[in-house]
């Protein structure tokens, strides 16, 4: 390891899921380089499929009320009983409405090779999704190295018909997850990462 490693070995260490977030929000020059970072993330086919969207507190009602239902739908189809339903949808809800500053990914298709079968599609696009959780990746280093908290919330990415209506996106704009920002709570304290298993999750050929 150099010198020059160390720091950014430290930073990905560091960097821990943090959902005890506080105000105020990040300031428009902060969120702005976050978002410039992301967008040097790695894409296929030399592409820039990446959509990012900050949503101000004037939307975030009608976007937690159209999630909601959305979700409530899909919970009530998996015959959840009613009080974790309720405990669910109020958690999320309140993760919406209360990030100090949040953020939509999107990815759109531009430059993608246009598959007309199902298999070398499914490839294409994960293509892209991989691009976007490398975009995220930087995203949340960034924010941790300068002492912020953030994590990343998935439930666009299984209600995106509500957020493209709700924040007037354009169609071909695919929501794929929230990132939530903010200062890390002084009382809070992460989940216990486990420490990598490269017995389990590594191996040679
Ligand atoms: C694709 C993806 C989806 C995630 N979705 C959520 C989510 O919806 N809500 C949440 O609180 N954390 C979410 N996370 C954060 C993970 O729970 C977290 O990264 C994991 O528990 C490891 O903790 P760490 O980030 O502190 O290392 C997600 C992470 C990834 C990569």
């Amino acid at each position: 390891m150099t010198d020059q490693s160390r720091p950014i070995e430290d930073a990905i260490r560091a960097r821990r899921s943090v959902r005890g977030l506080d105000g105020p929000p990040l300031s428009a020059e902060e969120v702005e380089a976050l978002v410039a970072l992301a967008l040097t993330a790695p894409a296929p086919h030399h592409t820039r499929p990446w959509r990012f969207v900050e949503i101000g507190p004037t939307r975030r009602e009608t976007l937690a009320d159209a999630m909601g239902a959305a979700w409530r739908r899909d919970l009530e189809d998996d015959a959840q009983p009613s009080k974790a339903v309720e405990r669910a949808l109020d958690r999320s809800r309140a993760r919406i409405t209360g990030a100090p500053t949040l953020l939509l990914g999107c990815l759109v298709a531009d430059g993608l090779k246009r598959y007309t079968d199902e298999r070398r599609w499914r490839a294409e696009w994960g293509l892209a999704q991989h691009s976007f959780g490398a975009a995220l990746q930087n995203l949340l280093l960034a924010a941790s190295a300068r002492g912020l908290g953030a994590y990343w919330i998935s439930a666009p990415l299984y209600a995106p018909d509500e957020v493209r209506a709700t924040l007037d996106l354009d169609a071909t704009w695919e929501p794929q997850a929230f990132v939530a920002l903010g200062h890390p709570r002084d009382d809070y304290r992460p989940f216990d990462r486990p420490t990598p298993d490269l017995g389990t999750e590594f191996t040679r050929r």
